[in-house]
């Protein structure tokens, strides 16, 4: 198969009750865990690149190792995303190197703003086939280098939504409903509760119409003990509770996005390894152990958040 867009996807997740898993990429080895568990299970999934992904592994070798994934991968359908894109640039520069989805953020510039960047980036990727998420509402915590503090993040405005998929012809939309970016999202002992009230707001404004959540990591306390107790100095903090992900993703959430939880994975992998085999200098011993945790937890996602098995 190749790579495909995310129409048919949601189309088929909305109506069957669960989400497909966006997972960051930034190497061979997350590219790897992640398609692998999708594979086994025949799960949809999307890889999305940020900005700072593609300059990081260089946007040509980002796209091949996508490329050497569908190549491997023949049983399911995978969708290439750029996540957060910055501006109309960034969106064209993936919609030419072969993305099939992009979202582009201005979700931090006055509403009528974010009407007009979204517009142009709709008219551009709908020309060349390729499909596009916006967000309106700022969710908290770190993006790129940009920081939204706890106290400035702003949940979605349901009466806006309506006028914003209208003039903007967008075929997704992020919302802000309590989730945040980042590991360290809420402290222990509280208690995260989504905002379902505006979800429903939201979809009896815009019915069939696919929804996305950002910073929808739930901070899996296992990888966080094994960096913790292999050298690492992560502070204690909580993520989103998976059981109200699974909720979003039965209503009309249809993508989820994840990276925080990989990025805890993969770091967990590399310092159990490296604590246990102090000698060990082959990256191939440590980088084996990272890509199996990231594998390890697409696959928990897939199964008891996502509710993708079996959907390709
Ligand atoms: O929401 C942002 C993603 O976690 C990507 O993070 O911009 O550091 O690659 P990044
Ligand atoms: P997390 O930081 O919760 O993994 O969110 C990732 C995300 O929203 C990517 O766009
Ligand atoms: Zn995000």
């Amino acid at each position: 198969m190749a790579l495909v867009t995310t129409t048919e996807m949601f189309k088929k997740a909305y109506h069957g009750g669960y989400a497909v898993g966006a997972f960051n990429v930034n190497n061979m080895e997350i590219v790897q865990g992640i398609t692998e568990a999708a594979q086994e299970l025949k799960s949809p999934v999307i890889l999305q690149a940020s900005a700072g992904a593609r300059k990081y592994a260089k946007p040509e070798y980002l796209m091949h190792l996508v490329y050497a994934a569908v190549e491997t991968c023949p049983d399911i359908p995978i969708a290439m995303h750029l996540d957060h894109g910055p501006d109309f640039e960034t969106c064209k520069s993936c919609i030419d190197s072969g993305f099939t989805s992009v979202m582009i953020d201005a979700s931090s510039k006055p509403f009528e703003e974010n009407i007009e960047i979204t517009k142009k980036v709709v008219e551009y990727a709908h020309a060349h086939g390729v499909v596009v998420e916006a967000e309106l509402g700022t969710l908290a915590g770190v993006e790129d280098d940009v920081v939204v503090a706890e106290g400035s993040s702003q949940f979605t405005r349901p009466e806006e939504v309506e006028e914003f998929a209208d003039k903007t012809g967008v075929d997704s939309l992020a919302i802000a409903i309590g989730t945040s970016h980042g590991a360290y999202k809420f402290k222990p002992g509280t208690k995260p509760e989504l905002r379902f009230d505006v979800l429903e707001e939201v979809v009896k404004r815009l019915p069939e119409f696919p929804i996305v959540l950002h910073g929808s990591s739930s901070v899996p306390q296992e990888y966080v003990q094994k960096i913790n107790a292999n050298g690492g100095a992560l502070v204690d903090a909580i993520g989103i509770p998976e059981d109200q992900l699974r909720r979003a993703a039965e209503l009309a959430v249809c993508k989820i996005n994840i990276d925080s939880d990989l990025r805890l994975g993969f770091t967990a992998g590399v310092r159990e390894t490296l604590a246990a085999q102090p000698d060990l200098f082959d990256p191939r011993g440590y980088c084996k152990v990272a890509r199996q945790y990231v594998k390890d937890i697409v696959t928990h996602k897939i199964v008891n958040v996502l509710g993708s098995d079996g959907k390709a």
